[in-house]
């Protein structure tokens, strides 16, 4: 048994036999396909796809207009790119706190971590549960701050009935091998206005403005670079891939979430073993099937032992020295981190994977 799936459809692998038959590997039409289908099938705004979710963060706070002497509010319950790209960009991390009932950056929190340099905040769906996006666009309309939603684990969730990657200025999937469509490895930025979107397709190539610049006799395009780009465009192999992974999401999404409802149902009342809180107004993408447990290690142990794997995924990124090292002052980030940990909730599972995973840890560790 695994512990994440790569899932390639039969589709996806037709269609990337195909691209690389028809010699077309580089950013084309197909990349413009995927985005279109992301936009009429999951509902997400203006998508503009990339070579990772890494790079769209990063494109995000760059277009953001997001540079040296700001600060960007976060919590440390991510993953180190989250925090990476804020240093590229020459700004600082600060952490605020994190709700130790669903693992989610408290708005009560990114409230107090409010100084005069502050100018995004960054939220994390942690394993695929949106956070309190009401309250978090609310802070941010209050004091003209960008959001950028770190959406990589959070395909397809939604929050009071509109898709994650329709509700903040700026929200980031990964594609990445793992994740819930992978194009091998990519992602995509999501704008909710038009001219983000523009810019971000400009930026994700070098700055060149492809639209809007003509080949020369002398055999390269004429343009100018007004700001530094990046090479973070996706290419079309990767997004034959994508498409044809597109095609069975929701039936995979469904699954994982019939899953999460079963190990809820069946895990409630477990000793030494804590559920998540989730909201009614939210539904989660179940990438993770984090829970809260005590003695963590002989709980990883005991399903080991049984041929389940078990793992926190990431822990409080904050302790880096890059991001200047462990901060003291965020108790719900501290329980949160003591205890989390997740098993396998994915659609590469078996029902009696699911029963074996629900015996094991009925029965204590
Ligand atoms: C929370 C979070 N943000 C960002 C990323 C980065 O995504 P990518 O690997 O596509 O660059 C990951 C990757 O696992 C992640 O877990």
């Amino acid at each position: 048994m695994d512990f994440f799936h790569t899932h390639i459809s039969p589709r996806a692998i037709e269609l990337a036999n195909q691209t690389l038959s028809s010699g077309w590997v580089s950013e084309g039409r197909l990349v413009k396909e995927f985005e279109t289908a992301l936009t009429e099938r999951l509902g997400l705004i203006h998508p503009v796809a990339v070579n990772s979710g890494t790079s769209a963060l990063h494109l995000a706070l760059a277009v953001a207009g997001v540079g040296a002497g700001d600060e960007v509010i976060l919590p440390a319950q991510a993953f180190v790119a989250t925090g990476l790209v804020i240093l590229m960009q020459g700004a600082t991390p600060v952490f605020a706190d994190i709700d130790p009932q669903d693992g989610n950056i408290s708005p009560v929190s990114i409230r107090e971590k409010i100084t005069p340099r502050t100018k995004a905040i960054m939220p994390v769906h942690w394993a695929g549960y949106p956070c309190d996006m009401d309250e978090i666009n609310s802070i941010a309309a209050k004091h003209n701050f960008v959001v950028i939603e770190d959406a990589a684990h959070a395909l397809g969730a939604t929050y009071r009935g509109r898709p994650i990657g329709s509700l903040s200025r700026f929200t980031v999937f990964s594609f990445q091998a793992i994740k819930h469509v992978t194009t091998g490895d990519g992602g995509a930025l999501c704008c909710t206005e038009v001219q983000d979107a523009q810019q971000a397709i400009v930026r994700r190539w070098f700055g060149i403005d492809r639209a809007n610049s003509r080949p020369s006799i002398l055999g390269e395009r004429e343009y100018d670079i007004p700001v530094v780009g990046y090479k973070y465009h996706l290419n079309d192999l990767g997004a034959a891939v994508g498409l044809g992974n597109l095609a069975d999401f929701p039936q995979r999404l469904v699954r994982r979430q019939q899953i999460g409802a079963r190990y809820r149902e069946q895990l409630a009342k477990v000793p030494g073993l804590q559920l998540l809180r989730l909201e009614g107004n939210r539904t989660h993408a179940y990438w993770l099937f984090t829970i809260l447990v005590e003695r963590r290690e002989d709980f990883i142990r005991k399903l080991a032992v049984h041929g389940i794997p078990a793992s926190v995924v990431h822990l409080r990124i904050d302790h880096n020295s890059a991001f200047g090292g462990l901060c003291s002052n965020l108790p719900g980030q501290a329980e949160f981190n003591a205890r989390q940990v997740a098993v396998p909730v994915h659609e590469g599972l078996t029902d009696e994977d699911v029963e074996r995973i629900i015996y094991m840890v009925t029965s204590g560790w």
